[in-house]
């Protein structure tokens, strides 16, 4: 830890023509995946990370270790969407020539909780960064993380064209992100995208998310960790596909000759239920044995079906999803199991 804490403050060298990125969001999911992409590309990556009084830097702990980056240069700095002048001072520091802004209080059911945190930090922690960019009239592309959440209760398939009907405080955040990102390239030139992403999974997913959940579940129950899987609505339905592919699309858009606003998403969509009966599936068990409804899980207002339409996408940036909805089951569930120390016991078993 005592290199991550050197690395937060130090001396910068900006001489060169490595091109410098800074990433919010980056001790998350997403984050974490392009962290890595942008490295791997030669960029120099700064990312934002929080205080916190235990360590949220494990989705990046490799990146300090992995050999085969030794030599590039990922450098961490304190701050928080909430606080718009440290977002200033940083920009001027760094000097980025890209900005992923991925930050963001990212629980669709915790936003009902915490609707007030939720607006402040998702949807106005955008307006601070792009403030912070006019201010220091750095010339600087910028990508938003915008959300299929955003088309809530539209009716299937969702595309550019289809508008928004937001059905969470965490929606109506991202909605507002969305066209203020919208109004600073129109007002002030900006070259800014939204990229609108359906649901996109990995071994990295935050544990409260359903996906993941299931796929723990799993392992745990396997190893006799965990007994019983409670779980909300099991018919909401998702379109959901493989994070590190999803983090490639952001990059795309800012290397386009123009900015504009992309769905990502898969094509296909999948219920709750279907993720278990793979999942489960896969390890020969019967999630109808241990899972139970709990209610606390439900929303106040559901969104039923998400399903992308990303034409746009695979035209203008070429851009195609890989991973296919039981390859992505298979890979979470493996990870878990792996992580539990039963994988190869687990498949062998089941394949016998
Ligand atoms: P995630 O795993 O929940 O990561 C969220 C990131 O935001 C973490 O690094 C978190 O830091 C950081 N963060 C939270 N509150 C913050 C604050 N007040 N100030 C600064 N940073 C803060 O989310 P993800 O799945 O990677 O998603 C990345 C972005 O894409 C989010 O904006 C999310 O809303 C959006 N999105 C995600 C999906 C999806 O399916 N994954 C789809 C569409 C859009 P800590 O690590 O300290 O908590
Ligand atoms: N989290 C959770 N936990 N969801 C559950 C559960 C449960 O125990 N049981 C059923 N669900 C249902 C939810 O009601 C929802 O319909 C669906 O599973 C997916 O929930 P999440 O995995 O929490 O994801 P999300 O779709 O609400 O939000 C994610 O995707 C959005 C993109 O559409 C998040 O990553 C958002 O940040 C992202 O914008």
């Amino acid at each position: 830890m005592s290199d991550r804490e050197g690395s937060t403050n130090a001396a910068v060298n900006f001489d060169g023509p490595t091109k410098r990125a800074f990433v919010t969001g980056v001790t998350g999911q997403d984050g974490s995946y392009l962290a890595e992409l942008l490295l791997s590309k030669g960029y120099e990556v700064h990312g934002l990370i929080r205080r916190s009084s235990s360590f949220n830097t494990e989705r990046i702990e490799t990146l300090y270790q992995d050999p085969h980056l030794e030599g590039t240069r990922l450098f961490l700095h304190y701050g928080d969407m909430s606080d718009g002048s440290m977002l200033a001072r940083l920009l001027t520091r760094v000097q980025p020539h890209e900005i992923y802004h991925l930050g963001a209080q990212s629980h669709v059911r915790v936003s009902f909780d915490m609707p007030e945190y939720t607006a402040d930090v998702t949807g106005i922690g955008t307006l601070r960064l792009l403030e912070a960019i006019r201010e220091t009239e750095i010339p600087v592309r910028f990508y938003q993380a915008g959300s299929s959440e955003m088309f809530g209760a539209a009716p299937p398939p969702q595309s550019e064209r289809t508008p928004f009907y937001p059905r969470s405080p965490y929606a109506a955040a991202k909605v507002y992100s969305h066209w203020i990102t919208v109004n600073y390239r129109e007002s002030y030139g900006l070259f800014a995208c939204n990229g609108i992403l359906f649901n996109h999974e990995s071994p990295r997913r935050g544990q409260t998310f359903v996906t993941r959940k299931i796929s723990r579940a799993v392992a745990n129950i396997l190893s006799g960790r965990q007994e019983k899987l409670y779980l909300g609505n099991l018919d909401a339905k998702r379109d959901w596909g493989y994070a590190p592919e999803f983090v490639e699309a952001m990059w795309l858009m800012l290397q386009h000759d123009e900015p504009g606003d992309y769905v990502i998403a898969t094509g296909e969509t999948h219920s709750v239920r279907e993720f278990l009966d793979e999942a489960f599936g896969l390890v020969g068990l019967d999630w109808q044995s241990h899972v139970e409804i709990d209610p606390k899980y439900y929303r106040p207002a559901e969104v039923d079906v998400l399903l992308g339409d990303a034409s746009k996408a695979r035209d203008a940036l070429g851009w195609v999803p890989k991973t296919k909805f039981k390859d992505l089951v298979r890979i979470m569930v493996e990870a878990d199991l792996e992580a539990v120390g039963l994988r190869d016991k687990v498949l062998q078993g089941v394949s016998n």
